[in-house]
């Protein structure tokens, strides 16, 4: 499971229990949730469908700098489907789990539509179809942007 986005609970998060807000916690999942959807499929026409148990294992309290996780577990025909954890990132203490959460992918009318995908692409995939994508002239721009970001152009092939 990939710990990408990091969350620093502020006091605009809290309940009034002085920890962090089930609501808050929730939108932050579906976002990143429906951007890791989003990657995977390729498309940005993906709606949730489903979300399963959502267990609240502990509280994070102001100043906690949490982390979200998210992995596929399974793709179907129209769907993927996803778990989720959130912990704390420096005790990595485990404060939220879902297990399962569904999106399907849509076409241009709003419906559900084969995806074509059966396994997890990883970021580097992306950018090397990306980089396939681009006009000789404009590889080479993206190939200096690169060198002055400090970027191995090897590591990209
Ligand atoms: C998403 C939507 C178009 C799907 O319509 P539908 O008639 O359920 O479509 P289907 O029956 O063809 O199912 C589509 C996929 O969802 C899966 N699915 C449907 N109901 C499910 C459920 N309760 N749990 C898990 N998966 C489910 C199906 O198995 C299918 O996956 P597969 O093709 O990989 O096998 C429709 O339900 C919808 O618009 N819902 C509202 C979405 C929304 O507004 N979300 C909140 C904001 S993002």
């Amino acid at each position: 499971m990939n710990f990408h986005t990091r969350k620093w609970v502020k006091p605009e998060d809290l309940n009034p229990n002085g920890t962090l807000f089930g609501g808050s916690l929730l939108r932050w999942i579906d976002e990143e949730a429906a951007i890791y959807a989003i990657c995977q499929l390729d498309n940005q026409r993906v709606v949730t469908k489903f979300m399963s148990e959502i267990n609240f294992v502990s509280s994070a309290r102001e100043g906690d700098i949490i982390e979200l996780g998210m992995t596929a577990t399974h793709f179907g025909r129209t769907s993927i489907t996803l778990r989720c954890e959130v912990r704390n990132k420096i005790t990595r203490k485990s404060i939220l789990t879902v297990e399962k959460m569904v999106f399907v992918n849509l076409d241009e009318n709003g419906e559900p539509a084969p995806h074509g995908r059966t396994r997890i692409r990883y970021a580097d995939e992306a950018f090397e179809r990306y980089r396939a994508s681009l006009a000789p002239t404009t590889q080479a721009v993206v190939g200096v942007e690169e060198a002055a970001a400090g970027v191995e152009a090897d590591t990209m092939h």
